[in-house]
């Protein structure tokens, strides 16, 4: 009886650490934020320091990159698998940040899907050449619930200032 309760619990903390998403509640300026991707094109999220920016914006690439639309998503939505982009000024701010929100710590490899990407949507990986631990891109499975058919949703990691070259052309 014990060992069963112990093992439920390990069991409910795993999917936890492994659906970050499914936990996920916005506080109003978040939900204001997200809401906002409806009517606009371009947003930006202006707060303090530790208000829940990054968290925000993490939070909502992981929700298009699954098709996974919470209850309460006021947002825009994508009808099919979308391929998107997250980016900071260089390749380690980028993984520092984004990835690291979205994928898990960089240098825990066994911790990669403890980011708001759930685990069991992780499907492919690719590494980045030249900056330890940066993923170029992973590939995300996108819906698959209910009558929609699985597909598969790309993000792909980039740094600013590789400049014009590196975001001209680009297809993913
Ligand atoms: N909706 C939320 N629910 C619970 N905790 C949150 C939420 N949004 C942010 N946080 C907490 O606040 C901390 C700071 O958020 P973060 O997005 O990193 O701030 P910012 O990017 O604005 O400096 C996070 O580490 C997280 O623990
Ligand atoms: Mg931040």
């Amino acid at each position: 009886m014990l060992m069963e309760r112990m093992e439920l619990t390990a069991e409910i903390q795993r999917r936890q650490r492994t659906n970050k998403l499914r936990f996920y509640s916005p506080y109003k300026k978040q939900r204001d934020f997200h809401k906002a991707g409806l009517t606009h094109s371009e947003r930006l999220f202006m707060a303090g320091n530790q208000l829940g920016k990054t968290v925000a914006g993490g939070a909502e690439w992981a929700i298009h990159l699954t098709g996974r639309y919470p209850d309460w998503w006021e947002g825009a939505t994508f009808e099919r698998a979308p391929l998107l982009w997250a980016g900071s000024v260089t390749g380690e701010s980028t993984r520092d940040n984004p990835q690291r929100i979205l994928i898990g710590p960089p240098t825990i490899e066994e911790d990669w899907g403890t980011g708001f990407i759930p685990a069991d949507c992780i499907r492919d990986r690719t590494r980045a050449m030249g900056v330890p631990n940066l993923l170029d891109s992973v590939v995300v499975r996108w819906g698959g619930g209910g009558d929609v058919q699985a597909s598969d949703s790309v993000i792909a990691f980039k740094a600013y200032e590789e400049g014009p070259r590196e975001v001209a052309g680009a297809d993913s």
